[in-house]
């Protein structure tokens, strides 16, 4: 049994870098499935669902070499389709990108249905729509996903019912080798749905338009091999932001495309915390009041429900009464329960948590419920004087590369611990 530990209270000083993105990584890793040929993909981030990926990747004959801590080799010459192993596909949501790149390579798919984040009902009906759209039929049986396009992959229009991330990469895997020009509205415009269809662009793909609500994929014969660096995750780095404003801190925060934390940005700001600007960092320091907000999640651009969680606990603090809303899943507030027992005043209703803010946390064990929230949980850590003890820590270790030793390099005191599996850790925690 593994658990984060620390012993908050301290401000936060210095500089943290970035790694590149989880939900930009996963489906360019899936991705390549498509190319028959090596590509070489850098600054990969060094967490458990890309391990997993990889493993993934491994089983269903393709060749994975890293080459270093952050860079890997992948030939997918030899590829076979339908034999992703259902025990790795459920432990992750993203193995759902295996369904649009066998359909695009092989013209059929046979996958798991993909596990994930429990925020309440997280349907794949839209992906399922654009499969059909494309000539291919599915079936949904005995726990996996099946897809066949019996006539081969047809271009062809779809309209989002509702604004997918999965279901956008999804129907561009898919569509990348169909005859004719696929038009994809109500695209996502999250920047990872730009970092992928860069991707396949540097394979030889025909996609414009990725980052607008509408999205052409030109469809090509052949995609080839290529280099490719994953841009840095902007979840990641919101999430150290915010690290450094509960914590009455002052960090500079590398490796990050400043344009994409905006709604980020411009919430602390809105609060009275001072963001800078730089080049390819950006700078965030407490200015004495953290003041109360109103926050709703949206699409991108708008404020990113994957930093909803770490909002939650930063708005916990803040002078006043707060209102979150979340506006993309139906259920993610369930780590309110764990912050309640830090003393948090909370009250839920629905998709709405009004907040009212508190001067301190106490310190507790507590449970990360999901990563996002687990994040959220090692923010309200951190800020709390006394020991807090973060349990199931893999949901963590899922997305965040060496959180650890990140904030520890920043004054944070926080160590991971084990402990025997049979043994009740001892706790100093209220
Ligand atoms: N939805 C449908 N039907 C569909 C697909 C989605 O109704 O076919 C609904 C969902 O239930 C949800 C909304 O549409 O209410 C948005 O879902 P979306 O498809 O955009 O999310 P996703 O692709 O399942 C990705 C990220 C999530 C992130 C969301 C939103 C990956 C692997 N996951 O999920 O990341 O919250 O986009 O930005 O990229 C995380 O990293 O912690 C995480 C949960």
């Amino acid at each position: 049994m593994e658990r984060i530990v620390i012993n908050g209270g301290r401000p936060l000083n210095g500089e943290i870098e970035v790694s590149g993105m989880k939900n930009a990584a996963l489906p360019i890793l899936m991705g390549c499935l498509l190319v028959e040929d090596k590509c070489i993909i850098e600054n990969l981030p060094e967490i458990d669902d890309v391990t997993l990926s990889l493993k993934i990747l491994s089983a269903m004959g393709m060749s994975v070499r890293m080459i270093n801590r952050n860079t890997v080799e992948i030939d997918s010459t030899f590829a076979v389709g339908g034999t992703a192993p259902i025990d790795l596909v459920r432990k992750m949501r993203a193995s759902y990108y295996l369904l649009g790149a066998e359909l695009g390579r092989f013209g059929r798919a046979y996958v798991g249905y993909p596990g994930g984040c429990d925020f309440g009902v997280r349907p794949i009906d839209q992906h399922i729509k654009g499969f059909e759209a494309l000539g291919a039929e599915v079936n949904v049986e005995g726990g996996y996903v099946e897809v066949i396009a019996k006539d081969g992959i047809r271009a062809n229009n779809i309209f989002f019912d509702v604004i997918t991330v999965g279901g956008t990469m999804n129907v561009m895997l898919a569509a990348v080798k169909a005859e004719g020009t696929t038009i994809i509205e109500n695209a996502a415009r999250e920047p990872h749905i730009v970092d992928l269809a860069n991707f396949l662009n540097s394979c030889g793909a025909k996609i414009s338009g990725a980052g607008t609500d509408t999205i052409k994929i030109k469809g090509v014969t052949e995609l080839h091999g290529c280099t490719y660096a994953i841009i840095p995750d902007m979840i990641e780095a919101g999430t150290y932001m915010f690290a450094a404003a509960i914590t009455k801190g002052n960090l500079k925060i590398t490796n990050v495309i400043p344009k994409h934390l905006e709604s980020i940005t411009a919430k602390l700001e809105e609060m009275g915390v001072e963001v800078e600007d730089g080049d390819d960092c950006v700078t965030v320091k407490y200015c004495g009041t953290l003041n109360r907000i109103n926050v709703k999640t949206m699409p991108y651009p708008g404020f990113p429900t994957d930093m909803q969680p770490q909002m939650g606990v930063l708005l916990c603090l803040c002078s006043g009464v707060s209102c979150l809303s979340e506006g993309v899943y139906d259920n993610r507030f369930r780590y309110f329960e764990e912050v309640k027992r830090m003393g948090a005043n909370v009250k839920v209703d629905g998709r709405t948590a009004v907040i009212e803010g508190i001067e301190k946390f106490s310190p507790a064990v507590i449970k990360a419920v999901d990563l996002r929230a687990g994040a959220a949980m090692v923010l309200a850590g951190l800020a709390t004087v006394g020991r807090t003890e973060i349990e199931e820590i893999r949901h963590i270790e899922r997305g965040y590369d060496d959180i650890v030793g990140k904030l520890r390099a920043v004054g944070a005191d926080i160590e991971k611990v084990t402990y025997p599996d049979d043994t009740e850790p001892v706790s100093k925690a209220n």
